[in-house]
């Protein structure tokens, strides 16, 4: 018996034991963009800092502008091995619409199947991190760490990231490692594997129009008052033109065509478009007609609505003529497309459509570009091999339509390269009700990580 079958063993006992533990972690309701969390987010933090510590790592929670940081190191007692720095996020998004949850989101339990964990972030990103701990743990029980492991968890990444940059600034040495893991993204099917090459960048923005110096009754002044309502929408339905493309001058700027290789890599995969739709009652690509569903997901990028707000939307009717009306949207980013220039130009483009009576404010939540990792690197070589023998299938090199802002930062500031290996799957509703995460990812993605960290020593 090898010292990694001994690993996996011991994975394989710690099954139902490591559920109970992340059934702890998935009772805090860490939610990161709502102040009234603050204290659970750090109450999560510390979790893992207990954790960690309890597995021998040296671990603290470190405060930040925001939420705190979990930094834990531990080193193999072997020399010479490669330094990883493991990253995921223990904030998660909202629980609303808590109506639409079949069971308190914050009570994680089993399906009666026992195949899905269900609570929210049990797929985003709880469930995932705590499969990189789970190896850790079984390293520790049955010997020693293949690598050296420095842990990175944040409380911020569902709000992108605020205090990371300035914490990574400050804390480059002790941060600096050969090789970025990081576990927040998804399998290519329940039994296929994904290696994720690609992310969109994203850029948050919202925007309030204001119209008259307050609300208004509709009958006295409808007609020559400006209603801002109607100046948004007009301005959200110019943004795409009739073939689903951002029509902001410029846009497409930085945006690249697929290099052949990929694009043949891409068609070979077994993606049905038709069942993609279908899975969330939707029928009909609404992106640009002149995109695959896979391309318009993964290298094509796009700009969203997450939320439009304005006027009377309370019970009954109020004949208000309102003052104001305000949008959050998204823009996901591809390629070398420019973060600050794509803000720019949307900015003059709202400000270019606006009536003489009225004004623009603009909000900015966040701006960070895409990412594209090398095809081929000796880690990614490794982790292939690793993800095969646990998975008996080669694993997907896959694009990502989600974004992870701080993978780009790490690579800017500190030159590292990730591995991104996760083990969601499409259909586990993260950021909406019912979030689940398959038992078979959690299990099994604990011990894709004693393959990965063992591959990686040699
Ligand atoms: N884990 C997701 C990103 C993701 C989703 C990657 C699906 C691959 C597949 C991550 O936690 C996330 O949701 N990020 C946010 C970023 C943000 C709020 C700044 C996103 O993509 O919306
Ligand atoms: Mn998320």
């Amino acid at each position: 018996m090898t010292a990694l079958d001994a690993v996996l063993a011991r994975i394989d006992q710690n099954r139902d034991a490591a559920i109970e533990r992340l059934f702890g972690l998935l009772a805090i309701p860490s939610v990161s963009t709502d102040p009234a969390f603050a204290p659970d987010c750090a109450r999560a933090g510390q979790w893992l800092v207990d954790e960690l510590n309890g597995l021998g790592f040296e671990a603290s929670l470190r405060p930040t502008a925001g939420h705190p940081m979990v930094v834990a190191k531990a080193k193999a007692k072997r020399r010479d091995v490669p330094h990883v720095l493991f990253y995921g996020h223990y904030d998660v998004q909202p629980a609303d619409p808590l109506e639409l949850w079949e069971t308190e989101p914050f009570k994680p339990h089993l399906s009666d199947d026992g195949q899905r964990i269900v609570g929210r972030g049990s797929a985003d990103d709880k469930g995932q991190l705590m499969t990189f701990v789970e190896a850790c743990r079984a390293f520790r029980e049955t010997g020693d760490l293949p690598c050296d492991i420095t842990v990175l968890f944040e409380g911020e990444e569902e709000t992108g990231s605020p205090s990371l940059p300035a914490f990574l600034a400050a804390n480059k040495d002790e941060l600096r490692a050969d090789l970025m893991l990081v576990c927040d993204t998804n399998m290519w099917n329940k039994e296929t594997p994904a290696i994720t090459t690609m992310l969109r960048g994203l850029v948050l923005e919202e925007v309030v129009i204001h119209g008259a110096s307050r609300d208004l009754h509709s009958g006295m002044f409808g007609g020559p008052a400006i209603n801002p309502i109607r100046v948004l929408s007009r301005i959200i339905a110019e943004i795409h033109d009739t073939r689903g493309r951002v029509a902001l001058p410029g846009f497409y700027a930085g945006v690249e065509e697929l290099p052949e290789d990929v694009a043949e890599q891409w068609r070979q995969l077994d993606f049905d478009p038709k069942k993609f739709l279908a899975d969330v009652g939707l029928s009909q690509p609404a992106g640009e007609s002149d995109r695959s569903v896979l391309e318009q997901i993964w290298s094509r990028p796009t700009c969203d609505v997450n939320g439009i707000i304005g006027g009377y939307t309370g019970k009954g009717s109020k004949t208000v003529l309102p003052a104001q009306a305000s949008a959050k949207f998204s823009f996901r980013l591809v390629g070398k497309q420019d973060p600050e220039k794509v803000l720019a130009s949307f900015r003059d483009f709202v400000r270019e459509r606006l009536p003489s009576d009225c004004r623009a404010e603009f909000l900015s939540h966040g701006a960070s570009p895409a990412l594209l990792l090398p095809f081929s690197s000796e880690a990614l070589a490794r982790a292939r091999r690793a993800l095969h023998a646990e998975w008996g299938k080669e694993p997907v090199l896959s694009g990502s339509g989600g974004s992870i802002p701080i993978v780009g930062l790490f690579k800017k500031d500190l030159g590292i390269d990730a591995l991104m290996i996760g083990f969601g799957l499409d259909g586990d509703r993260i950021h909406s009700p019912n979030e689940k995460y398959e038992t078979s990812s959690f299990h099994k993605g604990a011990r894709s990580w004693a393959r990965v960290l063992d591959g990686l020593a040699g």
